[in-house]
């Protein structure tokens, strides 16, 4: 049996509990030029030494390994993706390797104006932009740094680029943007994008003490409390379907919309982990099976020993099968070792 791609082989990359692992999020960098207060504390975290991050050579590499074992899609994170030199080579790169179907970016969009056009042209086929509230003061607030007027340019140019669809992440927080759901879901009537509202994970200390209770933790609103809210305020949501895209969103739309709503409810559905279909690639080149989970497989020191590919494939394989079933948070597991920032979503 053959995929879409003749000459290659059906996906061995099938986890121990018969997950289709075939999508990659590849941080390019632990730096950035926001502090956005879900993903880092204010002071910053020391950032990995240069020569400790993979060159992009190394990660093409690892990519074009893992599309030879069934990877089909690649997305480019950080920290900051578009703050590492070289990033439209690498998309180059990507789009090029035979096997990957769907290569995208997930970006604050703070210097997207800049890149779009040159990313477009490199391969690039979408990207995802964080974008918590539609109001400038607030936006400095929760980005401690951010502009909302560039990262609305950044939108325009993806737009004018042909980068598409357009997704917008919303991270809901009780008392800091809660009180806009609707007002940014209302912007899917006159816009193409796709909005999706993702419940805020416990990476950031003060979230730790109370998980256990959905209710109680600090900041977090549920997925239903989203919805609710948009529904009460617009109207009832049908079940859609994405154009693009192998992520956790689950979507929907406002009756004669232009755009979707999403969401994402790494809390509260429940099967949530039953259907990933991902593994992670950390700048300093470790393969983090589990965004939540804190084991880590380096595949480094074998890029830089003089390993095979075949070394490598052991390696991606080894990570492969201690993917674990689910995150666990409910069981006390957290991700203690690495910020959101450190690890990119
Ligand atoms: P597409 O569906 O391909 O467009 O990508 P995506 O929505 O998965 O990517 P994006 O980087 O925009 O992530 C949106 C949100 O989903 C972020 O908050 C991510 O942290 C979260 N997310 C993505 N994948 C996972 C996952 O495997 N587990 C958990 N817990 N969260 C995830
Ligand atoms: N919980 C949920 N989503 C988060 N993101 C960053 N930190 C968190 C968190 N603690 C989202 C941002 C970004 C994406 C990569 O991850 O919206 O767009
Ligand atoms: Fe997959 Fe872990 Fe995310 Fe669950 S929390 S969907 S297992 S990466």
């Amino acid at each position: 049996m053959t995929t879409s791609e003749d000459s290659l082989p059906l996906s061995p990359l099938v986890d121990p509990f018969q997950r289709s692992i075939s999508y990659l999020r590849v941080s390019v960098t632990d730096r950035c030029n926001l502090r956005c207060v879900y993903c880092m504390p204010e002071q910053g975290i020391p950032f990995v030494p240069r020569q400790e991050i993979l060159s992009l050579e190394e990660v093409a590499r690892v990519v074009r390994v893992a599309a030879g074992m069934g990877l089909r899609r690649v997305r480019l994170t950080g920290g900051e993706p578009l703050v590492r030199n070289g990033i439209a080579k690498l998309v180059r790169w990507i789009a090029e390797t035979p096997g990957i179907e769907d290569i995208s970016l997930t970006t604050n969009a703070m210097v997207l104006a800049s890149y779009a056009h040159e990313l477009a042209a490199a391969g690039l086929k979408r990207v995802n932009v964080s974008l918590d509230t539609l109001r400038p003061e607030r936006f400095r607030q929760i980005t401690r740094y951010g502009d909302l007027a560039a990262v609305r340019e950044g939108i325009a140019a993806a737009r004018d680029a042909g980068l598409a669809p357009i997704k917008l992440n919303v991270v809901v927080m009780r008392e800091v943007n809660d009180d806009e759901v609707a007002d940014i879901a209302r912007t899917t009537l006159t816009e193409d994008w796709e909005v999706r509202f993702i419940e805020l994970m416990p990476f950031m200390d003060e979230q730790e003490t109370c998980i256990k209770d959905t209710s109680l933790v600090l900041g977090f609103v549920p997925t239903q409390d989203v919805r609710r809210q948009i529904e009460e305020a617009l109207g009832p949501l049908e079940a859609a379907q994405t154009t693009t895209g192998g992520g956790p969103a689950s979507y929907y739309r406002l009756p004669g919309a232009r755009g979707l709503i999403g969401f994402i409810s790494p809390l509260t559905e429940s099967q949530f982990c039953a259907t990933c279909n991902r593994m992670r690639l950390t700048a300093e080149g470790k393969i983090r099976p589990c965004l939540l989970t804190d084991h880590e497989v380096d595949l480094r020191q074998t890029l830089r020993s003089g390993g095979s590919d075949d070394d490598l494939r052991a390696r991606i394989l080894l990570a492969l099968n201690t993917k674990p079933d689910a995150h666990h948070l409910w069981d006390g597991n957290r991700p203690r070792q690495r910020k959101m920032i450190q690890i990119g979503g």
